[in-house]
């Protein structure tokens, strides 16, 4: 909730549970002195980049790609994401980051619906694509998979050849034979990895390196043309030299694709995102530019994660 909103007393719009805490929070207010969390001025709309950030919707602004509208995320009991409100902007990259155990996989999971798999798991409030609530009950969940690709933490190739790896996804999408070649050697060279593999497309992918299989699993992401893609630390797993081949991958992804990379890698975050979000036990801190976030950081939350003093 807003600062200002504290204030002006204006949160008509919010549900019970919100009510009590921001009551709370009036009380205190009255009483002179702030509870320890409004100590932050918490996500208030300084600048226009903060506005785009928090409050613009794809109808405003459709370089609004993704609106994480009020959302919370639970399993069983357990609240790991706590209000969350910001947006994910088109064709940029945006870096989630945060201390261990902060709901930065989950958020991940929810915005390719992944945790529906997950019988204790349950959200309320919404994520929108373009508009669209992706919980809808109308939302088919395997075209929005197809349109929000996905890259996990371990690379994870199919136990198959580098060739079928990629020519799974447009096979179980109907996509005719006579356009897999061409495909795959699309998808390889926006991924650097032709040159590599040319003379081995049939070779099972067990055989690459590590690097080279995440860069194969990019490859297969992209081999179904999505919009948005999700990774989940991409290069925890990889030495600095294919690391430094995946960030230059992702800086070039973005110019036809929107990137959210969870990184714990802060050096990383700045090199590759344009934008940053900083989630601290599943609160959103602090959403901004990086370079911004890094240089002058609006939170003391996030000074004290930047310098290692919490996380
Ligand atoms: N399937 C699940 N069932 C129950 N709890 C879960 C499940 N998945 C995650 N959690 C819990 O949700 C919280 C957030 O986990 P999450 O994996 O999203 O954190 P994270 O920020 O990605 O952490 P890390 O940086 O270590 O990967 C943690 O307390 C975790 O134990
Ligand atoms: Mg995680």
């Amino acid at each position: 909730m807003m600062w200002k909103e504290i204030i002006t007393g204006d949160f008509m719009e919010m549900n019970d549970c919100d009510k009590t805490s921001h009551a709370k929070s009036r009380e205190n207010v009255k009483a002179g002195h702030l509870m320890p969390i409004m100590e932050e001025p918490n996500l208030v709309s300084e600048n226009e980049t903060q506005k785009m950030l928090i409050e613009d919707t794809y109808e405003n602004n459709p370089n609004v790609e993704l609106k994480i509208k009020d959302f919370n995320a639970y399993y069983g009991e357990k609240q790991v994401l706590k209000n969350l409100n910001f947006n994910i902007i088109k064709q940029q990259v945006t870096a989630l980051i945060g201390p261990s155990g902060c709901g930065k996989s989950t958020l991940i999971k929810c915005i390719n619906r992944m945790n529906d798999l997950v019988d204790t798991f349950r959200y309320t409030g919404g994520i929108r694509f373009r508009g669209n609530n992706i919980y809808d009950k109308q939302e088919n969940v395997t075209e929005l998979r197809k349109k929000i690709g996905m890259v996990f933490q371990k690379p994870n190739p199919f136990p198959m050849s580098i060739y079928d790896n990629i020519v799974f996804g447009p096979y179980v999408c109907g996509v005719p034979r006579s356009e897999w070649d061409t495909l795959v050697e699309e998808v390889l060279t926006a991924t650097y990895l032709w040159d590599e593999v040319k003379d081995r497309l049939f070779d099972n992918a067990y055989t690459l390196s590590g690097g080279q299989q995440q860069r194969l699993c990019i490859a297969r992401a992209l081999s179904i043309k999505p919009e948005i893609i999700l990774m989940d630390e991409p290069c925890s797993a990889l030495d600095p030299i294919a690391t430094a081949k995946i960030e230059d991958l992702i800086l070039d992804l973005k110019k036809h694709y929107t990137v959210i990379i969870v990184t714990h890698s802060m050096a990383q975050a700045r090199r590759v995102a344009k934008y940053v979000a900083f989630l601290y036990m599943g609160e959103l801190v602090e959403v901004d530019e990086s370079e911004k976030f890094f240089n002058d950081p609006l939170c003391d939350r996030s000074k004290d994660y930047i310098c290692g003093r919490i996380g």
